[in-house]
């Protein structure tokens, strides 16, 4: 069949090397893709927010089935246009897609449903969220309704922070997205995420990982779009596991399905973790990134039936086997992000660092201006290797990062510590 990806970064890189390796798909379109996905993939001059364009290129090539990476197109409703068109695709409706697109939907879903997350309440004015915010202790959290880009969320360490978010928020810092916000109870523990297909009534349990969503070394500085990641992710037990999926995503998927807004595709739900107790953070409608990279790394099955069997209804019948071994990646970006960065500087030494032993490099924001290799955005590259254990994984990844010759770029040099320091 002819398949159509959507996206740039490094999800859909590690998303369109799994897929090309299909024996189901014989043709393999991205768009608009990146200098990586060239290489497994014809990439295509459509933006991911061109949802018309992305429709008619893909009625145009008979398209059998699209299968959108990131969030935004989903959220504006591409996978129903596509369905629309006649074309199958991978990933939640518009109203479906609302689980990531409001963080306040989910909060009150999770509340009618007894799913376990931090206590919370939905605000429209500034007035009502202060006085809440003050009965919660600190510290508390504040987010902006709406997709904010990864960027709604502010923890306040203290009364007057957690007043300047409310205002801030209200103020118009995310635009609409901010018009309502959820003020919620901060959670201890440790993070991670956990992935499963579902196609509206079956749950097919995926895989973890962990990401690192600090800018800089012991999990300081800013907040990034993820820094790193591995799997597996030991904080997540089976028995969290199990947990995670009997008491969040399978009541989840039910009242999806009940509310007549099914929600099929993946989902990733980031969970805090104490005493071997889950509990939801939020859900994403789309794979993680860069958790993603570590999760095709580690996955030994065809992805394409998988994805396929999400949209038809049939997930039952699909039984995905994994590999033993670790997975890492560590996140090469330009220096400044996530704050203001330059784009446009040369990339050296990617084919030898991807030529070592277990190793892939995924490109996340890169150009191809004649022959080189050029930075295109903040989050760059993915250097992406499969060891024995999340220990050899990490010293195969940051032997690859070594090879590479980019004075202008910079990653963590402790991605996966706390999995190793768990051992
Ligand atoms: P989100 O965009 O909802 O993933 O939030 C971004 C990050 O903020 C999460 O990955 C957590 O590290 C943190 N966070 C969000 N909500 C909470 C919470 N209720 N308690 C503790 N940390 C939180
Ligand atoms: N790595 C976090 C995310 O994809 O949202």
């Amino acid at each position: 069949m002819n398949v159509l990806l959507i996206g740039s970064g490094g999800r859909e890189h590690a998303l369109a090397w799994s897929l090309s390796a299909s024996p189901i798909v014989s043709k393999l379109y991205c768009a608009p893709g990146n200098p990586g996905i060239e290489a497994v993939a014809e990439c295509v001059a459509i933006a991911a927010s061109d949802l018309d364009g992305l429709v008619a290129f893909a009625t145009e090539k008979k398209i059998a089935f699209a299968v959108i990476g990131p969030e935004a197109p989903l959220v504006a409703g591409l996978a129903d246009r596509m369905e629309a068109a006649g074309i199958k695709a991978f990933g939640p409706s518009a109203k479906a897609a609302m689980l990531e697109g409001s963080k306040g939907f989910v909060k009150d879903l999770c509340a009618e449903h007894n799913i376990p997350t931090a206590g919370y309440r939905r605000f429209r004015d500034s007035a009502r969220a202060k006085f809440y915010a003050d009965t919660l202790g600190l510290p508390v959290v504040i987010k902006a309704d709406g997709l904010a880009a990864g960027k709604g969320v502010i923890i306040a360490e203290t009364k007057e922070d957690a007043h300047k978010a409310i205002d801030f928020m209200f103020d118009g810092a995310f635009g609409a997205a901010g018009a309502q916000i959820v003020v919620e109870e901060f959670l201890e523990g440790e993070e991670a995420s956990f992935f499963a297909l579902t196609d509206g009534e079956h749950v097919l349990p995926l895989i973890g990982a962990q990401d690192h969503k600090r800018a800089f070394d012991g999990d300081q500085g800013p907040n990034t779009g993820g820094m790193g990641a591995y799997s597996p992710a030991p904080v997540l037990t089976g028995e969290v596991i199990d947990k995670t999926i009997s008491r969040i995503i399978k009541p989840t998927v039910a009242a999806m399905a009940e509310r007549g807004t099914p929600y099929r595709g993946v989902l990733y739900a980031g969970l805090m973790i104490k005493d071997g107790e889950p509990k939801l953070i939020e859900y994403n409608c789309r794979f993680g990134d860069p958790e993603c990279q570590v999760l095709v790394m580690r996955l030994r099955s065809d992805l394409a039936p998988a994805l396929l069997a999400a949209r038809d209804g049939v997930l039952d019948a699909i039984d995905l086997r994994w590999r033993d071994e670790a997975a890492l990646t560590v996140v090469m970006a330009a220096q400044g992000y996530p704050g203001e960065y330059e784009k446009g500087s040369e990339i050296r030494g990617l084919d030898d660092a991807a030529k070592q032993d277990g190793v892939q490099i995924f490109h996340a924001g890169t150009i191809r201006r004649g022959g080189k290799i050029l930075s295109a955005g903040g989050r760059v590259l993915n250097v992406t290797a499969t060891g024995a254990s999340i220990a050899e994984a990490q010293r195969r990844a940051y032997a690859a990062v070594d090879l590479i010759d980019w004075p202008q770029g910079f990653c963590r040099r402790d991605i996966g510590w706390r999995a190793i320091a768990h051992r």
